[in-house]
């Protein structure tokens, strides 16, 4: 497959397909310059003497040549594109991604369009104007596109590898999907889907949140039927589930369709519960939005719903049939959605991956990149591959910080987000497990240095401990009716079914709440 880049002038073609060439290890091709190579003379040269419909000839010519190659990065000039035959052309061997850039940007670069004869003239910036404008649908035909805006060259070269090559994730069992992380994949959507024998989603259920951000649009470029509910886990409820169904009925949903889910883990939960249940199963596909959707809830085909007695006391293992995570979603999450789902990464890297909390450890501020996550959702993907069921005690792994802390999350009334809640959590229990001689000394410290490098919460003053301890034991994770911890041992080891001493609990819960 050959990566051809377009867009206007002066949005990086050239340089960035330089830098992409050099990055994968393939041969870049520049079109003008291998038209200028085939007529042996420059192409202002060629206009001159021979006219713009000999150059429009070469032109073609060398696009079906390009076009028999394989592996190559084309920067492909402006005009060449506009021809719908030189289009279908390379795209029957390749895929185009359309750079851009604002116009003053552009501008800019092209040192105000001296020297552009394309922009020649006393208004460049009229010009220019007008070129974008008559070129806007055809920049917009491509399903691929970068913003390079105030991106360095690298980043552009970041973003079009995982648009083109994005990090898969393989689970096996009990039925095989992948797990897609990168930029850019939501805007090729169908065919991801194609690729893998999967009907694109007739409905996209996401929430009020979510729907005009990315929601509306998605839905309308696939063709599919946006199903909105209110936003929030209060709202995870069988009563939402039921107009989920109503919705799916309306728009036509049969056995053989596909639903989607967009959005963070309250959507992914409730869609999946309903697939799961109506007409007895259907498929579905998860696009989770939140970065704790991307590393955790997305995972592993738990689906289900809260009830009033508790949270996801009802649901159904329903395993996706593709996971999309697409990093450009995270854009607009609030700063705080992305520090609470940063508790579950750091979780992750205590649980199963060194590097990852070495990485955490030494970030400057709140920040996340393709690797982070990525190396977040290893660590899950391997321990649901080796219990898919939650019936060997592995995945018991991935309860580590929450004993404690759906306790602290639930004693401060849902205040305290999800991941400040674990956060909490990863700190007590790491306290305990050092207490009790199981940890290695110190880890406590490195977990609060780490947790506080994102400004995550290591404790939760006056909170009352009875009000934690009471709803502990209310946590469905229990066991024999006594509570059995997963617990740090060192970075990267865990060990489960922990039962921990009643005094020692309360002494830690006491020290995490500030009482005496
Ligand atoms: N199934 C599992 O294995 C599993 C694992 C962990 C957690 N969960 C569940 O996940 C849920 C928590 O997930 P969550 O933290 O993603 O909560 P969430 O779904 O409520 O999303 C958090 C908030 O972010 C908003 N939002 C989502 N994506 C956005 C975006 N790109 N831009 C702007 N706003 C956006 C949402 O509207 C919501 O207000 C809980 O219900 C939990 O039980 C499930
Ligand atoms: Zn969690």
């Amino acid at each position: 497959l050959n990566l051809i880049l377009y867009g206007p002038p002066a949005s990086g073609k050239t340089t960035v397909g330089r830098a992409l060439a050099r990055r994968l290890g393939r041969e870049f091709v520049d079109t003008d310059e291998a038209i200028e190579a085939r007529v042996g003379t420059s192409i202002p040269n060629l206009f001159a003497t021979r006219g713009e419909a000999a150059f429009r000839e070469i032109e073609s010519a060398v696009c079906r040549d390009l076009a028999r190659r394989n592996g190559l990065v084309i920067a492909c000039g402006g005009g060449a594109l506009l021809n719908t035959d030189n289009r279908a052309t390379l795209e029957a061997t390749g895929r185009v991604i359309c750079l851009s850039a604002d116009p003053a940007e552009l501008l800019k670069r092209m040192n105000g369009g001296s020297g552009r004869p394309l922009l020649a003239g006393s208004d460049p910036a009229a010009r220019l104007a007008q070129l974008l404008e008559a070129r806007r649908a055809l920049y917009e035909s491509f399903a691929l596109r970068v913003d390079t805006t105030g991106k360095s060259i690298e980043e552009v070269v970041d973003r079009i590898v995982s648009m083109t090559s994005p990090t898969v994730f393989r689970i096996e069992e009990p039925t095989a999907y992948e797990i897609l992380l990168g930029h850019g994949l939501l805007d090729q959507l169908p065919d991801l889907c194609h690729a893998r024998d999967i009907r694109p989603p007739s409905v996209v259920v996401t929430d009020d949140n979510v729907a005009p951000l990315h929601g509306e649009s998605i839905a309308e470029a696939i063709g599919a039927c946006l199903i909105r509910v209110p936003a929030g886990e209060v709202h995870k409820t069988l009563d939402t589930i039921r107009l989920l169904y109503a919705a799916f009925l309306d728009a036509g949903v049969e056995r053989g369709a596909t639903v989607a889910a967009l959005g963070g883990g309250v959507i992914g939960d409730m869609t999946g519960f309903a697939a799961a249940t109506y007409l007895r199963g259907v498929k579905w596909i998860n696009l989770p939005t939140t970065l704790l959707a991307m590393v955790d809830a997305s995972i592993g085909g738990k689906t289900g719903v809260d009830l009033p007695q508790g949270k996801n006391l009802v649901g159904a293992f329903h395993m996706p049939a593709l996971v999309v995570a697409d990093l450009d979603r995270l854009a607009t999450l609030p700063a705080d959605e992305l520090r609470s789902g940063m508790a579950e990464v750091v979780k992750a890297g205590i649980i199963g991956d060194g590097q990852l909390f070495h990485r955490l450890s030494a970030l400057p501020e709140l920040t996340v990149d393709a690797d982070i996550i990525a190396r977040a959702i290893a660590v899950k993907v391997a321990i649901v591959q080796a219990d898919p069921f939650e019936r060997t005690g592995e995945r018991a792994k991935l309860n580590l910080g929450h004993t404690i802390g759906h306790g602290v999350e639930a004693a401060s009334g849902f205040r305290l987000k999800h991941g400040e809640a674990i956060a909490v959590g990863l700190v007590a229990e790491a306290c305990i497990a050092e207490r009790m001689g199981l940890a290695v000394p110190g880890l406590e410290d490195r977990m609060v240095a780490a947790l506080q490098r994102i400004d995550l919460p290591i404790d939760c003053p006056g909170l009352p401990v009875d009000a934690i301890r009471a709803a502990m034991s209310t946590d469905k994770k229990k066991q024999d009716r006594r509570l059995k911890f997963a617990l740090p041992v060192r970075v990267g080891e865990v060990v489960t079914g922990v039962e921990v001493d009643e005094a020692l609990l309360i002494e830690v819960l006491k020290e995490i709440a500030h009482a005496r």
